[in-house]
């Protein structure tokens, strides 16, 4: 079963996630490993995993000295991780020192209970604060009202001086834009704002076909100039993406340095919105 159409459908969630159940014994190393080093900058903090699904990291982080509030709309979801809870995970490890070595984790083999439970992030707030609020992929299928509405959910449940960390799907273009502007309307504060919503009104208004890849706007290899102009227009396409670029870098350099003029340490929260492909 694929990924629902209406992420408002909770029952849907419980089924697609009772048919894509993870079998616990059957977690491999790799992706605890990947975990570890993806979530490593959040060892030791007050971590709430909103939209948490059947990820890892609750998990995880409940033995890496965190105290971690799991919350997800699907039942099944929340089954699951408490499940996962039961499996003390410090065999695992010790055997992956070296990964703990790589990422520098300071951890004490001490388990904080993590709380756990069915909740709704557009309108059921955790009443407390924390210093990361996580969000894997977990706003992008809602509508623009939705998210508008979880984004104040998250900000009031960020310390100040906290931070939230949204990845997206393949999110681009538009639906990009208006998370991040939701997001900035809650009261977050985002680096770069002005200078990266420019470049995508830019690359977006040319109608070209375009993924960014590390940052950068590449043409994808989708057949798209078959019959409409083929390999010349394909490079004709290429260089008004790279036209640009120079523009955009100078209007970073403006942004940045007003951004050090307005941002406040340890007051504002911050928003880092991650661009994953999968
Ligand atoms: C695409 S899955 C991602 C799950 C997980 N974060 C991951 O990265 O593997 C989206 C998740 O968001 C949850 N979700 C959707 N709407 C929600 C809401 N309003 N409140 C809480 N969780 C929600 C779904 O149940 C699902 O677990």
């Amino acid at each position: 079963m694929n990924i629902p159409i209406d992420w408002n459908n909770t029952k849907e969630w419980d089924l697609y996630f009772e048919e894509n159940q993870v079998v616990i014994k059957d977690i491999a190393n790799y992706e605890i490993e990947d975990s570890l080093r993806y979530f490593s900058a959040v060892a030791n903090r007050k971590v709430w995993v909103s939209g948490c699904g059947l990820e890892l990291s609750p998990w995880l982080f409940s033995y890496l000295n965190c105290e971690v509030l799991a919350t997800d709309i699907s039942k099944t979801a929340i089954k699951f991780q408490s499940e996962l809870l039961k499996k003390n995970p410090f065999k695992l490890l010790n055997q992956l020192q070296p990964v703990l070595d790589e990422i520098d984790i300071e951890y004490q083999t001490k388990f904080i209970e993590p709380q756990i439970k069915v909740a709704d992030f557009r309108n059921e707030s955790p009443n407390e604060l924390f210093d990361v609020v996580l969000n894997n992929n977990a706003i992008q299928g809602l509508s623009n009202s939705d998210i508008e509405k979880a984004a104040k959910v998250f900000f009031n449940a960020t310390e100040k001086g906290g931070i939230m960390i949204s990845s997206t799907m393949n999110v681009q273009g538009e639906k990009r834009t208006e998370i991040e502007n939701a997001y900035v309307r809650s009261g977050y504060f985002i680096a770069n704002l002005e200078a990266e919503q420019w470049y995508r009104k830019k690359l977006e208004d040319t109608g070209i076909l375009y993924v960014m890849i590390l940052g950068n706007p590449m043409v994808p290899q989708w057949d798209q100039y078959q019959n409409k102009g083929g390999k010349e227009q394909e490079e004709k396409d290429k260089e008004i993406l790279r036209s640009f670029r120079t523009e955009y870098q100078e209007r970073l350099q403006v942004n940045y340095e007003k951004d050090k003029e307005t941002y406040r340490p340890e007051i504002d929260k911050l928003a880092y919105i991650i661009y994953n492909t999968g």
